[in-house]
């Protein structure tokens, strides 16, 4: 099962964390405070599964620090590291998640619940064509794998 339940990153901690990856970056400073605000931060350690394919998503994940693989049947699909997310399809569409997603070092990621990520998506349009921008490229990726 995800857990979302963990210390909750300072305010001020979460916004210059945020400011540091390509993602949030381009906002403004009010703004990063106000989205930091509303995540928490979560660690793992090497091996722990973040996401696991088939359950129902509970949050959007941000790597702030770490690596992690995107594995579906034993199958590494992408390899994600500071600055990149995960998590998103499961919210977006409300279907199970599509693969597994596992910590490959000592790993931190910034995590926001569904609610949270819906209504940041609906009122950052800028943030939610970041994310869009970067979908497109992992399927780009995918259609241009050999075995896909
Ligand atoms: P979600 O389906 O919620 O949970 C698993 C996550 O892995 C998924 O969201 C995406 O964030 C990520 N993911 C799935 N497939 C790929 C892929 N081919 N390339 C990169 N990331 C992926």
């Amino acid at each position: 099962m995800e857990r979302l339940t963990s210390r909750m990153a300072g305010a001020t901690d979460a916004a210059s964390l945020l400011g540091s990856v390509p993602f949030f970056s381009g906002l403004d400073k009010g703004t990063r405070s106000s989205i930091a605000s509303q995540g928490k931060e979560l660690t793992y350690k090497a091996g722990d599964t973040v996401v696991e394919e088939g359950s129902m998503g509970v949050g959007f994940y941000l790597i702030v620090d770490g690596k992690a693989e995107v594995r579906k049947k034993g199958k590494v699909l992408a390899s994600l590291g500071k600055g990149q997310f995960f998590g998103e399809m499961s919210l977006i569409d409300e279907q199970p998640r599509s693969a597994d997603v596992v910590a490959v070092s000592p790993t931190k990621c910034w995590a926001l619940s569904s609610w949270a990520f819906g209504s940041i998506m609906k009122t950052n349009p800028e943030v939610a064509l970041m994310m869009l921008k970067e979908m497109v490229k992992r399927l780009r990726a995918a259609q241009s794998s050999p075995t896909s």
